[in-house]
C-alpha cells in the first residue's frame, strides 16, 4: 500500500519505518527541511535502537521517502497524522498542528478521487477526531466523509527505546472508524499482526490511548508510594512488587518503583485526561493522586542523601555530586520531563557541582541545562565526587559498588531504581530507593 505520515517526529518515523520494513511505501510529511534530509539520508534525528540501519534499508528501497510537500501524498491509500500535541498550561492539549495538517490534508484531498483514509495517530482527547479533524477536512476538500473520502482514529502505544520491536510484535491493535472501507482498509494494513484488532468508535479509541497511559502512570506511582512506605519500615519494594505481580490480576509490569515517571508521554496525557475529565463534570481525584505522588517522588532521591549525610544540607552544600542518568528512561536520548531535572535544580539551590553523564541523552540536557559539567563517560562523572545520583537505569551503571568507591571521594550512593547490589559494597553509605536498611 501507499502510506503516508505526516510528521517525522516520534511516531510518525518509527511507524512509517516500521510499515516500510514490511513493504509497504511510505512518505513521510515533515514541515522541517533538516528532519527530511536527515531520514532521507539515513540518519534519524531521534535515537531509537535499530533504527538508524532500518532507515539505511528502506531509503536505498525507496520504500520510505521524506518530503516537506504536501502534494507528494498524492495517490496515498492511507494518510496517519502524527503531529505533536503539546500541553497547554492547564494541562489541556494543543490542537494547532492538528488543525494546520487537516486544513492542508483537505486542500490536498481536494484534488484526490482515489477515497483517501485519513487515520489521527497523533493522541487526542475524545471526539477530537470527529469534531475537529473532520470539519476541517471537509470544509477545505468540499469533500464528504464516508462517502468521498475515510475517517480513523488509530492510537498509537509504542515505548521509546524499543519502539521498533513493539511495533512488530504489539499487544493489540485499536482502530477507531466510521465507515465500512476505512475499517477494511485498515484491517488489511494490520492483518499479519498476530495480536487482536479491536474496532471502536473513534472517540473510544481516542480514549482507550489515554485510559491506558493513565493506568500505567497510576500503577508506577502506587508502587512509588508503596516504595517510600517500604523505606521508613526497611522492606524490599522489589519483594512486594514481585508478590503484588504473581497475582495475573495485577500483573508484573510497571511496578518498578523509582524516581517517578517522565518522558513526552505520560505526564502530559496524565493532565490532559484529568483536564479533559473536569471540563466533563467528572473531578479526576485519581489521577490527582497520581501526579501529585510523581511530583514529589524525585525529591525522595534528595532526601535519602539528606538523611544519610545528617539530616540537613550541611553535607552536600558546595560539594562535587555525580548524577548519572539524563534521559528519562534507558536506550533514549529523551530528556523531556525526565526526573533529573528537578534533582538538578534541587542540587544547583545547594550550590553543588555536578558531574553529569548520560549515555545518549547529554545533548537534550544540555539545551535545559547549558552550564552544567558535562562528562565524557561514567568514570569522569564519579570522579573525586561526594555523592553520586543514579537517575536512570542504564545497563552500564550497573557495577559493583567497589567500583564506585574507587572512583569517588566520599562514596555516598543514591540508587533511585535499585541497579546495584549492596554486597559489594566495603565502605560505600548506599541508599536506594524502596530498599530501606540498605546501608
Ligand atoms: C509510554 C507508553 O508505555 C507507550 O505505550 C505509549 O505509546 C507512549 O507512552 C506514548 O504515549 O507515546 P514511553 O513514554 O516511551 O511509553 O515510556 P515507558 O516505558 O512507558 O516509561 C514511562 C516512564 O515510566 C519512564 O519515566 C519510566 O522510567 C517510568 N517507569 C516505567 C517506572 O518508573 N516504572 C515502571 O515500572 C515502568
Amino acid at each position: 500500500m501507499k502510506l503516508g505520515f505526516i510528521g517525522g517526529g516520534y511516531v510518525g518515523l518509527v511507524s512509517a519505518a516500521g510499515y516500510a520494513s514490511l513493504g509497504h511505501n511510505c512518505q513521510v510529511i515533515d514541515i522541517d527541511k533538516k528532519k527530511v534530509d536527515a531520514i532521507n539520508n539515513a540518519v534519524a534525528p531521534i535515537y531509537e535502537e535499530g533504527l538508524d540501519e532500518l532507515l539505511k534499508k528502506i531509503t536505498v528501497s525507496k520504500h520510505l521517502v521524506a518530503s516537506t510537500n504536501y502534494s507528494d501524498l498524492a495517490n496515498c491509500e492511507l494518510i496517519f497524522i502524527c503531529v505533536g500535541t503539546p500541553s497547554g498550561k492547564d494541562g489541556s492539549i494543543n490542537l494547532s498542528y492538528i488543525k494546520s495538517c487537516a486544513e492542508q490534508l483537505g486542500k490536498m484531498i481536494k484534488l484526490q478521487d482515489n477515497f483517501p483514509i485519513i487515520a489521527v495517530k497523533s493522541t487526542v482527547v475524545p471526539k477530537t477526531t470527529q469534531s475537529v479533524v473532520l470539519p476541517l477536512l471537509e470544509n477545505h476538500s468540499g469533500k464528504k466523509a464516508g462517502v468521498d473520502f475515510g475517517i480513523a482514529m488509530v492510537p498509537e502505544f509504542l515505548k521509546e527505546g524499543s519502539a521498533l520491536s513493539d511495533f512488530n510484535s504489539p499487544d493489540r491493535i485499536v482502530i477507531g472508524v466510521n465507515d465500512k472501507k476505512s475499517s477494511d482498509a485498515l484491517k488489511k494494513l494490520h492483518s499479519h499482526f498476530k495480536c487482536e484488532i479491536l474496532e471502536v468508535p473513534l472517540a473510544t479509541a481516542e480514549l482507550i490511548k489515554y485510559a491506558s497511559n493513565s493506568f500505567l502512570a497510576t500503577k508506577i506511582s502506587f508502587i512509588n508510594q508503596i516504595a517510600n512506605l517500604c523505606d521508613v519500615l526497611g522492606l524490599d519494594v522489589d519483594d512486594v512488587a514481585k508478590g503484588m505481580g504473581l497475582d495475573s490480576r495485577i500483573g508484573k509490569q510497571f511496578l518498578k518503583a523509582g524516581p517517578g515517571f517522565g518522558g513526552s508521554c505520560f505526564p502530559k496525557d496524565v493532565k490532559a485526561l484529568m483536564h479533559f475529565s473536569s471540563q466533563n463534570g467528572i473531578a479526576p481525584t485519581i489521577l490527582e493522586s497520581v501526579m501529585g505522588v510523581n511530583y514529589l517522588q524525585p525529591q525522595r532521591m534528595l532526601k535519602l542523601a539528606l538523611e544519610a549525610t545528617g539530616g540537613g544540607p550541611a553535607n552536600l552544600i558546595g560539594k562535587t555530586v555525580s548524577v548519572l542518568g539524563l534521559a528519562f528512561k534507558p536506550d533514549t536520548d529523551d530528556c523531556r520531563e525526565s526526573p533529573a531535572i528537578p534533582l538538578v535544580e534541587e542540587l544547583l539551590k545547594m550550590n553543588c557541582k555536578i558531574q553529569a553523564y548520560d549515555p545518549k541523552g547529554i545533548d537534550n540536557f544540555k539545551k535545559l541545562f547549558p552550564n552544567l559539567q558535562y562528562a565524557k563517560d561514567m568514570e569522569s562523572a564519579l570522579a573525586k565526587s561526594h555523592a553520586c545520583f543514579i537517575v536512570t537505569d542504564w545497563k552500564e551503571f550497573k557495577k559493583p559498588i567497589s567500583y564506585y568507591e574507587s572512583k569517588m571521594a566520599f562514596p555516598l550512593i543514591i540508587d533511585s531504581r535499585r541497579i546495584l547490589d549492596a554486597k559489594t559494597k566495603a565502605k560505600a553509605i548506599y541508599r536506594a530507593i524502596g530498599k530501606g536498611g540498605t546501608s
